[in-house]
């Protein structure tokens, strides 16, 4: 039986570095990802990508459960076993990948890929279940504790609507993409992965916070100004005012007030910028510079940060910012055929 399974990349809107405090965001999966077609059967997971190089081929073994995925070469096949390891498939499956997103640039290369080979290998469950067994794959092939916004997002985005994501009740919720809007994604060249970032530090000063003041979902600003250390209070300054914004965000594109909604986009970039200090003087002037076009509601910095993505509201029908990059259309997550 031929498999072809297909999950999405994403851009996240709002909420950065929210979802591992039991936060808030705001994503969307775009028209953008990865496509697996396998025959299933055997008891290897053997998968090719159309790159014409020595790293084109994978092979993963399905009763190799316990090998140190974080290591294997080519690092692509590290999310193949990661994802082998947490499903335990009963068969393994031959076939191809294909993507069309730039790798380790912010727009969750390495989720879209886990999602669809956990489809192409017969995953069985609901979008919850499907994004936490991604996120384990994911943490094992990175060795970084990273959260579960990406999984999330693309595996619960329906067709026309951003995802709202309460990473504490692990809930999800549509909000129809109003068509005066559009989201375009601009690349910085700049390329860095999430394992060899500053992410787990960033984790432990959000974990060091909670020890002191609790969770930071329901810290006021007064918790946070109570935190003695300054580095650590910055840290839940961001978190803090990130979920707010999320909310505030929300709010305003509801009421279709999207120059709030770019002014929050701006907030957002500069708590990131100088509260979280993830972002890079690149990202930190594509920003600005995206911010003076005319048609431009508001730009930030998309995903872990320190390099990647910077995504940009504008008006549907201004192309100011096309010469920059490209339009992402808010699209369904996973699909299986
Ligand atoms: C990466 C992680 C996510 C999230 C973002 C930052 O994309 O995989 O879990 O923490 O960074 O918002």
């Amino acid at each position: 039986m031929i498999v072809e399974a297909h999950a999405a990349g994403r851009v996240n809107v709002i909420g950065e570095h929210t979802d591992y405090a039991g936060g808030l965001a705001l994503g969307m999966a775009i028209d953008r990802g990865t496509t697996v077609r396998v025959e299933r059967g055997g008891s290897v997971v053997r998968l090719r990508t159309d790159h014409d190089d020595s790293e084109a081929m994978v092979a993963i073994d399905i009763d190799a459960t316990e090998m140190a995925t974080a290591r294997i070469e080519p690092e692509w096949a590290r999310f193949v076993a990661g994802v082998v390891a947490e499903l335990q498939p009963p068969t393994g499956a031959t076939g191809t990948v294909r993507s069309d997103l730039p790798i380790a640039a912010g727009l969750s290369s390495s989720a879209s890929l886990q999602l669809a080979v956990a489809l192409a290998l017969g995953f069985d469950g609901n979008a919850l279940e499907l994004a936490t067994t991604c996120q384990r794959a994911e943490q094992r092939a990175t060795g970084a504790p990273t959260g579960i916004l990406d999984q999330l997002t693309i595996a619960s985005a329906v067709d026309g609507a951003f995802v709202l994501l309460d990473c504490e009740a692990r809930q999800t919720s549509a909000i129809p993409f109003p068509s005066e809007i559009a989201i375009m994604c601009v690349d910085s060249g700049e390329r860095r992965a999430v394992a060899d970032s500053a992410y787990r530090e960033r984790r432990d000063e959000c974990v060091a916070a909670e020890r002191e003041i609790g969770p930071l979902r329901h810290a006021t600003r007064g918790d946070v100004a109570s935190i003695r250390d300054d580095t650590v209070r910055r840290r839940a300054h961001h978190v803090v005012s990130e979920n707010q914004r999320v909310r505030d965000f929300v709010d305003a594109l509801r009421d279709a007030r999207y120059g709030d909604c770019g002014a929050l986009l701006l907030e957002g970039h500069a708590s990131l910028r100088d509260d979280f200090e993830v972002t890079t003087p690149r990202l930190d002037e594509l920003v600005s510079h995206l911010a003076t076009l005319p048609g431009v509601y508001g730009a930030r910095m998309t995903g872990a940060g320190f390099g990647g993505h910077v995504i940009a509201l504008c008006r549907a029908d201004t192309d100011a910012a096309d010469q920059f990059g490209w339009r992402a259309r808010a699209s369904q997550g996973v699909r299986v055929n």
